[in-house]
């Protein structure tokens, strides 16, 4: 990027460089101190896509510090978990998993152990690792990741505990080294950070204001995904519709038309779409455009418009519907997934049913549902929160069984058509592949097909897991 363009959260080129040299030196103790022998990483993501991807840069840092990778845990000289903080079902995993990491290091004293990640960039949590949880050695947040190199020497050099919890805006750092876990699938962030501040919601106080990559970084990224051969590659951001809100340079839609372009056979995903900046200009250009997936993510959380004006979101329920109207007009077999928050603070069960009449409108293909959880320093966690734990899963339950029997019928629907699935998985002569709309597909074939488009004809529905037979 030329100079003048260097916009203030950009990581200047220098400071890159001199993280490879820190890379370098890092390398260099730890040559010494394994004999040459290339120690090993263990690497466990928890969290969203966003936290997965980031795990990947983190890793392409690990590796040029000459790091090997197990799955081993008990075999790992470095151990690192990137922490999510948006419910208390993920906060409580980390803990658990933390602790339980004090025998294994009793046993390896020279094993380090890294925590990162949302929960990191939380005051509270970080004061009690280094309150109650010593065998810890560093500990950074999201906005660190450009200095893992530096942060990962000081601790091999020091020997003492390095924590680097910077509560700020946010960066942008390009030219991070990338070990990707796939080489089918593939990650692409296109922006990171959020500024929508919904109401139940951590993720803009650990992750910093909203702000994007520049379209010649993502394109750039995009080509080398192809050129590997990657066929699945999904654009990452917390609200993918505002991409480059501030700076106009290039927006969603047309940055979707651009890697569309790009030569290839391959398959464009986004998540997250936002309603409230989710435009038909959008829903056109995916219609347009042939690599884009019939799929649409599109959480609605609430389908009452005082939860979602409690909720902070944005849009209306008619708002929500008018979209998915349009969407299914110009996209006949669009399929819609979503995210829905049960008995937020003050929800009433009335206010509850209209979540459950919305999804029977939608039909949507599969749910991501979850019971509300309050988050420490959001506004929705001081709102008084009447209906009890008990209650909100017996909501929970409601609405799971309404989704099942719209699944059902979709899948029933399936059956005797015929879906072009990118195969993923092989157990036992069994494939699974995923179609456009992100149905997953089991049927007979062998590990050779792993990474190829087959045309799979639906034979059988079960329990909604679709079998079929490649044509
Ligand atoms: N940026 C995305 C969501 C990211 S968080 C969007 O706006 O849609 C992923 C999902 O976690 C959210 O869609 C929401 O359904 C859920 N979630 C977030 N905070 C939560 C909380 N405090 N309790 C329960 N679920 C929550
Ligand atoms: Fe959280 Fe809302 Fe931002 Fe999504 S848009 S990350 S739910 S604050
Ligand atoms: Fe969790 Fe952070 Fe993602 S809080 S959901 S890992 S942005």
């Amino acid at each position: 990027m030329p100079k003048s363009d260097v916009r203030a959260f950009d990581v200047p080129f220098e400071q890159l460089k001199k993280q490879r040299e820190y890379a370098a030196l890092a390398r260099t103790v730890l040559e010494s101190r394994y004999g040459g022998k290339a120690p090993l990483a263990y690497v466990h993501t928890f969290g969203c896509q966003g936290n997965v991807s980031d795990s990947e840069r983190m890793k392409g840092w690990l590796a040029q510090m000459g790091y090997g990778f197990t799955d081993v845990i008990e075999e790992a000289d470095f151990v690192l978990f990137n922490t999510c903080a948006v419910r208390e079902h993920a906060h409580d995993r980390v803990f658990g998993n933390v602790g339980a990491l004090k025998p294994i290091k009793q046993n390896k004293p020279d094993m380090i152990i890294a925590l990162c990640g949302c929960m990191m960039q939380q005051e509270h949590v970080w004061q009690k690792i280094k309150k109650s949880y010593p065998f810890v050695n560093l500990v950074f947040g999201t906005h660190a990741l450009h200095r893992i190199p530096e942060l990962m020497y000081k601790v091999l050099c020091s020997g003492k505990r390095v924590f680097e919890v910077e509560n700020c805006d946010g960066y942008i750092a390009e030219g991070i080294p990338v070990r990707r876990d796939g080489s089918f699938k593939g990650w692409l962030p296109i922006m990171y950070g959020c500024n929508n501040f919904c109401s139940y919601c951590i993720v803009p106080y650990v992750r910093g204001r909203e702000r994007s990559r520049s379209s010649q970084a993502v394109i750039a990224e995009a080509r080398e995904l192809i050129a590997s051969g990657c066929k699945d590659i999904t654009l990452l951001g917390q609200n993918v519709n505002s991409y480059n809100r501030e700076s106009g340079e290039m927006s969603f839609a047309q940055l979707l038309e651009e890697i569309n372009n790009i030569d290839g056979d391959f398959r464009i995903r986004f998540m997250t779409s936002h309603p409230k900046d989710c435009t038909f200009e959008l829903l056109d250009t995916m219609a347009r455009c042939e690599k884009v997936s019939r799929h649409l993510h599109l959480p609605f959380q609430s389908g009452n418009n005082r939860v979602l004006k409690e909720m902070n979101r944005g849009y209306t329920r008619e708002k929500y519907l008018s979209l998915v109207e349009y969407a299914k007009k110009v996209m006949p077999d669009i399929s819609l997934t979503s995210d829905i928050i049960v008995g937020f603070p003050g929800e009433t069960y009335e206010e509850f049913r209209d979540t459950v009449s919305l999804i029977e409108a939608v039909e949507f293909t599969s749910l991501f549902t979850f019971i509300y959880s309050p988050r420490e320093g959001t506004k929705a966690a001081s709102m008084p929160d009447p209906i009890s734990r008990e209650d909100k899963g017996k909501w929970f339950r409601e609405l799971t069984l309404a989704q099942e029997k719209i699944a059902a019928k979709r899948s029933q629907k399936m059956v005797g058509q015929t879906y072009r699935v990118l195969c993923e998985e092989c157990n036992g002569g069994l494939l699974s592949g995923r179609t456009d709309g992100s149905v997953m597909i089991d049927f007979p074939g062998d590990e050779s097909y792993i990474g190829r488009f087959v045309d799979v004809k639906v034979t059988a529905c079960r329990n909604w897991t679709l079998s079929g037979e490649i044509v």
